[in-house]
């Protein structure tokens, strides 16, 4: 993992930097994709030329989002009360504790990104309700997260949690140990916690795979992987039906395919 074994070097250049707003950003390019106000000329032209290629982009963005709202409801609805959203992006509405909370106002939400600016954006908006925090954490390093859950007792790992993990993992590149990650998480988990993920999949159209490579040493540098590599990060949770699918099977059978595929997964752990 990166800063445990070193990190590889191509790290500095796609960490964001605070307030960086000559470089691309990836939050700030999402934040555009559905319809937010927080982004720069730069993150417009990036999403531009991703529209292009792949004009339903944007729904795929919208897809993820109520995979992940849906996964939040779904485990609230089992009893479960804590939830850690890693890589939690700008906030958009609804949010996870808009949700979490709609079913149990008592529930405690931890949200987790490695952008400065999003941090801020969380910090602002979203850490105003009780049980509702925003920690400036990388996942590559998630020893440090975790410390900081206990140590400010955020989450109380005896209890089950619910990770969401949505459209992030792809940012973290093979040499950066994304398996590592999930599993220093997991194995802190309590039985009965879930994991949900959204990861960009390599069966999606080549010429949105070949925009993306343009993204290279920047923070939206991507490692799109194969529905298989996705399913090896659930390894210790028990997969959900409709196991590990493109986003949109998880929603309703009659959503379109899309050239940009997004898969989806939930884990239980047992
Ligand atoms: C595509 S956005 C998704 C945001 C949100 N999960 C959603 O679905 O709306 C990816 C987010 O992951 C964050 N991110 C990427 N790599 C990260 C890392 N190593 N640690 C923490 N956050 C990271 C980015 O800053 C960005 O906010």
């Amino acid at each position: 993992m990166a800063e445990e074994t070193g990190g590889p070097a191509s790290e500095n250049y796609r960490t964001p930097r605070p307030f960086d707003l000559g470089q691309m950003n990836s939050a700030r390019v999402y934040d555009y994709l559905l319809g937010g106000k927080d982004n720069q000329e730069i993150d417009r032209d990036v999403a531009g030329q991703m529209l292009f290629s792949a004009p339903e982009i944007k729904t795929v963005a919208w897809f993820c989002r109520s995979f992940a709202l849906k996964a939040v409801e779904m485990a609230a609805d089992a009893g479960v009360r804590q939830f850690l959203d890693l890589g939690s992006g700008i906030p958009s509405s609804p949010n996870v504790h808009e949700v979490a909370k709609k079913i149990d106002p008592s529930a405690r939400v931890v949200y987790v990104d490695y952008d400065p600016v999003v941090h801020a954006h969380c910090d602002a908006l979203l850490a105003k309700p009780h049980d509702v925090t925003a920690l400036l954490g990388d996942i590559r390093r998630p020893h440090e997260i975790l410390g900081q859950l206990k140590n400010r007792t955020l989450i109380d790992l005896n209890e089950p949690v619910v990770i969401t993990l949505i459209g992030v993992l792809h940012y973290v590149m093979d040499d950066e140990h994304p398996a590592d990650i999930i599993a220093a998480f997991r194995d802190q988990l309590a039985p009965g916690s879930y994991l949900a993920i959204t990861h960009g999949s390599l069966a999606s159209a080549p010429e949105v795979l070949q925009v993306l490579a343009g993204n290279k040493d920047t923070s939206a540098q991507v490692s799109f992987r194969s529905a298989a590599q996705t399913e090896t990060f659930l390894a210790g949770f028990e997969l959900l039906e409709p196991g590990v699918v493109p986003v949109q099977q998880w929603l309703r059978p009659d959503l379109p395919e899309t050239r940009m595929v997004m898969d989806a997964a939930i884990g239980r752990k047992p």
